[in-house]
């Protein structure tokens, strides 16, 4: 295959022609935060903490972007980092969890970013308007849905559809009330646990994983 040869950060990176910036960073070892980025889906770019500098200080969504010849890409740059925090502040002001009683804890794809940006939980407090605690859903036969942590990624209603062809979830809702449900006969779920394997937070688990401490 025709390779591509260009640097993340002044290393020297060489990639098939037709990979994202973001899977060739991850292949080459370099850590761009991404969160709803999933190698088995298509990108659907919803999160876009995966953004990046290229040439002249234009900022690109990684996961979406292939690479070119000679590109200059800055994971780092004082540009970058102030666009990425203020989406993953925003993710954060929504995610109302206490994060000890999660079973997702230290396997997070949130708190591996928040960790990379050096976000403090003395710096989360504040973000968290005081917001009502939504109900955990239990309608599916299979997972339980906690609003309160989804980060609305969407991995697994495209997991749903994508992999499994099924359906069973979808967004509802809209702005900050927007939310996943399980959509249509009970009997369209297939229980292949696709959706709550890809979750990188911990809002879909199986029946009594969400209580565990
Ligand atoms: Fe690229 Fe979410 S990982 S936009």
């Amino acid at each position: 295959m025709d390779k591509i040869a260009f640097t993340i950060d002044g290393s020297d990176i060489v990639a098939d022609r037709g990979t994202t910036i973001l899977e060739a960073a991850l292949q080459n070892g370099i850590y761009i935060p991404h969160l709803c980025y999933h190698p088995a889906l298509k990108p659907s770019g919803v999160c876009r903490l995966c953004i990046v500098e290229t040439g002249e200080g234009q900022l690109v969504i990684s996961c979406r972007t292939p690479v070119e010849e000679g590109i200059v890409v800055k994971v780092k740059s004082p540009e970058v980092d102030k666009v990425r925090r203020a989406f993953v502040e925003l993710l954060i002001a929504n995610h109302h969890t206490d994060c000890r009683n999660c079973p997702s804890n230290r396997h997070c794809e949130l708190q591996r970013v928040m960790a990379y940006l050096r976000i403090s939980k003395k710096r989360m407090r504040p973000l968290r308007l005081p917001k009502e605690e939504l109900p955990l859903e239990t309608l599916n036969p299979f997972f339980d849905y906690d609003p309160n942590r989804c980060v609305l990624c969407g991995i697994c209603v495209q997991a749903c559809e994508d992999v499994q062809g099924v359906s069973a979830l979808k967004f509802v809702g809209r702005g900050y009330s927007t939310k996943i449900a399980f959509f249509g006969d009970k009997s369209q779920c297939e229980s292949c646990r696709e959706c709550m394997l890809k979750c990188p937070v911990g809002a879909l688990l199986a029946k009594g994983d969400q209580k565990k401490v």
